[in-house]
């Protein structure tokens, strides 16, 4: 048994969605449903998606998603595909988006799913757990390609000798295998403060899950589905995410005009989709202290406004 995720920032969360009886959030990263208990225990409605079917099985089991109507709707769908699986299921705008970016507890800690370098499983890394895993890329893509995902994913500056290393240890089957290659490329000695391996699981599951494209268009989509004033609330766990969730709310605040392949630059800047963007919100030391996952954890909200979505860019 591995322990239950404990959210992030509940409170924070929960104090920018404000929800309200009736209300309809989406929870974009349902997880073990943190942030949907303490929406649904106000009294709104939830629509929540995952792209792992284990999160979602979890879910199907609350009262909330066995009552007739239901008040917990679950989608087990990328949460780029909001748009369209909430026009599936009747729902065209909401009160408010929560994201949660990046893997829960359950993901993390249990060997199985591939994620873990202290432990040892499949090089699996598929938060959907289908399509190609991290063996796969690993054993099969061009070392230059693999470099790349490491030095942009994981800011890893090593990442041609790391790479190196990985292509004359093909093939990779384990997660233990994959550490201890990347360790003795980078000269690592045991009882050294920080896993030099870090690095570069954490650009091997970005890259395998797409998880940068998933949070650009995610966020994209919060933008068409949010009624005015309807808040959206993103959480985010490290530099490479929060740069794009700043910049996202950047431009959609009007502080920058977006750059668009479609329209002349004139009408690109258009109105602002959202307003009263709040500063980063970090954990508080106590909650550090609570759960140390919550250390590099940034919150950023905003408002929609009433103008319409701007067209991807
Ligand atoms: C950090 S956890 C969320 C925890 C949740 N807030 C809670 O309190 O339990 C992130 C979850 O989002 C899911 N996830 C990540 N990216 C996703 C995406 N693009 N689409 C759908 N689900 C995603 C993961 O499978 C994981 O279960």
């Amino acid at each position: 048994m591995t322990a239950p995720h404990t959210p992030v920032l509940l409170d924070e969360v929960i104090q920018a969605l404000a929800p309200g009886p009736g209300d309809v959030i989406v929870d974009a990263t349902f997880g073990a449903g943190g942030y949907t208990r303490a929406i649904l225990d106000r009294g709104a409605i939830v629509h929540a998606f995952d792209r792992d079917p284990d999160a979602i099985a979890a879910g199907e089991t609350w009262p909330e998603a066995r009552q007739a109507p239901p008040r917990l709707v679950l989608h087990p769908h990328r949460f780029s595909r909001m748009v369209a699986a909430l026009a599936e299921a009747g729902v065209r705008r909401v009160a408010g988006v929560a994201m949660d970016i990046g893997v829960s507890s359950m993901q993390l800690d249990r060997p199985e799913r591939g994620f873990a370098f202290s432990a040892d499983g499949p090089l699996d890394m598929t938060m959907s757990q289908s399509g190609p895993t991290a063996a796969n890329f690993l054993n099969e893509a061009p070392e230059a390609e693999i470099a790349d995902v490491l030095f942009h994913f994981g800011e890893e500056r090593q990442s041609r000798r790391v790479a190196r290393a990985i292509v004359a240890a093909r093939p990779l089957s384990t997660t233990r295998e994959l550490a201890e290659v990347v360790r003795k490329a980078l000269g690592h000695r045991p009882g050294a403060p920080k896993d030099p391996a870090t690095r570069s699981f954490q650009a091997i599951r970005i890259h395998v899950n797409g998880e940068l494209d998933e949070l650009q268009n995610g966020l994209n989509a919060a933008e068409q589905i949010l009624a005015a004033g309807g808040r959206l609330a993103v959480v985010s766990f490290h530099s490479l995410e929060d740069r794009i969730v700043k910049r996202f709310l950047r431009e959609a605040t009007g502080a920058t005009a977006r750059a668009s392949r479609h329209l002349p630059e004139a009408r690109a800047a258009s109105a602002p989709t959202f307003e009263n963007l709040s500063k980063a919100i970090r954990p508080t030391d106590a909650e550090t202290l609570r759960n140390p996952r919550a250390r590099s954890a940034t919150l950023r909200v905003a408002v929609r406004t009433s103008a319409p979505a701007r067209e991807a860019a």
